[in-house]
């Protein structure tokens, strides 16, 4: 008996160590490990409970919107819409982001104006054209009156019904998130795993494209041991520029008013198009942000059309042709977009490797 103890603790701590090995050499290939923040560590129930809150339509002003309803699963967590549809059908001005791979993201949104994924979920819910509540009391309201709910609460976050605040909720729902990763491409197989025939002859062209002529590169990085393909900076290449150009500083004294006033940033970028296109600047406030975007993230870029912040790209062809004639001209463009002269062939060859950045579980959605 008295063996037993040390017996029991020392398979115990084997069986743990085994557990956490196991999650690690299940990261997909090509990632680095999921930034996880101190004060919000992963469990199993806290994941569930993420998922749940992030699927519920009784979140929103009419019981129609979640989370889902623009990054949706069966859609590689987008929409396929050029611009979002919230509450009531209304059109946002901006493209739907997939949710996949955000947990690697030092800033959310395409202008960076969250920190992290927690300050991320408390936007949508109280935007007028997305889940349309007043306030999140709305939300607390459902979680208390939802038994299965409280008891999630109390087991995951120790908190009784009336100690339930939203930053519960959103913690919950970044837990989810930080499971929504993918990787394994055969991009990743090629470039990590060493399997040389993971990728077509014409993707490998495309890859010395990528990271050479195309300059695409040095901003969607590749490192030694993993790929993000965004250096999470921001940069003006020139998408919808055009439209505020000839009005341009109306509409950005119109937003320094707005923004003494302390108006929602979130929702005077969601509502107002002509206040979207001035992308970082509207944190900043610097002249030299304005259009600049979040470079994107490509992983699974060939399923999650359109593209742009916009939405105003349909299809690859179309991004490649933009990089290839140095980007929609405009003051603020950025100093690493640079007419690229491309042949047909190279254009084709950078497309078929942009294919190959799609993880195994989506490419049912590619055609
Ligand atoms: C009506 C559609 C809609 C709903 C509902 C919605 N989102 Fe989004 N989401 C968007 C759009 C559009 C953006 C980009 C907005 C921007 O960048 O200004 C976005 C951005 C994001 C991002 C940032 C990703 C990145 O690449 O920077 C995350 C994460 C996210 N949403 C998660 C959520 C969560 C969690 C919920 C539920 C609480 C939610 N969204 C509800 C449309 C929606
Ligand atoms: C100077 C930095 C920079 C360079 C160089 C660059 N990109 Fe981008 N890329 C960005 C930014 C920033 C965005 C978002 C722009 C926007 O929405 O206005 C973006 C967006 C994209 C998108 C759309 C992403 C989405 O989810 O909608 C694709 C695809 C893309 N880039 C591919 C490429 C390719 C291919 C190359 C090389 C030919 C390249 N990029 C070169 C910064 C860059």
């Amino acid at each position: 008996m008295k063996a037993f103890i040390p017996l029991a603790l020392t398979l115990a701590l084997l069986l743990t160590s085994w557990v956490q090995r196991l999650e690690a050499s299940e990261l997909p290939l090509g990632l680095p490990p999921v930034p996880i923040p101190a004060d919000n560590l992963q469990s199993p129930e806290k994941i569930a409970l993420g998922k749940l809150l992030y699927h519920d339509k009784r979140f929103s002003a009419d019981g129609t919107i979640s989370c889902a309803s623009c990054h949706d699963q069966q859609k590689a967590f987008a929409d396929g819409l050029p611009t979002a549809e919230g509450v009531g059908k209304q059109k946002g001005t901006r493209n739907s982001p997939t949710v996949l791979n955000s947990a690697f993201y030092t800033t959310q949104f395409w202008d960076g104006r969250r920190a992290s994924l927690e300050e991320q979920a408390k936007d949508p819910f109280l935007n007028p054209i997305e889940h349309g509540l007043d306030n999140h009391q709305a939300i607390l309201k459902v979680v208390r009156g939802d038994s299965t709910y409280l008891e999630q609460f109390l087991k995951v976050f120790a908190v009784d019904p009336e100690e339930i605040t939203i930053d519960h909720v959103v913690k919950a729902i970044a837990s989810f998130e930080r499971t929504i990763i993918s990787g394994n491409s055969p991009f990743d197989r090629y470039q990590y795993g060493g399997e040389k025939d993971a990728m077509s002859e014409a993707a490998i062209r495309g890859l010395a494209i990528y990271r050479d002529k195309g300059r695409c590169q040095s901003c969607h990085s590749i490192d030694q041991t993993h790929a993000l393909f965004t250096n999470n900076d921001f940069h003006n290449v020139g998408v919808g520029f055009k439209t505020i150009e000839p009005r341009l500083m109306e509409i950005v004294n119109a937003y320094r008013t707005a923004h003494a006033k302390g108006e929602a940033i979130d929702e005077k970028v969601l509502t107002d198009a002509e206040t979207s296109e001035l992308g970082r600047f509207v944190l900043t406030m610097r002249l030299s942000d304005i259009g600049r975007f979040k470079t994107s993230g490509l992983r699974n870029i060939a399923v999650t059309a359109p593209y742009m912040h916009d939405g105003s790209l349909n299809t690859l062809d179309e991004v490649i042709d933009l990089y290839d004639k140095g980007g929609e001209a405009n003051p603020f463009l950025d100093s690493g977009i640079r007419v690229l002269n491309l042949s047909d062939q190279e254009k084709t060859d950078l497309v078929e490797f942009l294919k190959a950045l799609t993880s195994p579980e989506y490419v049912h959605l590619q055609n």
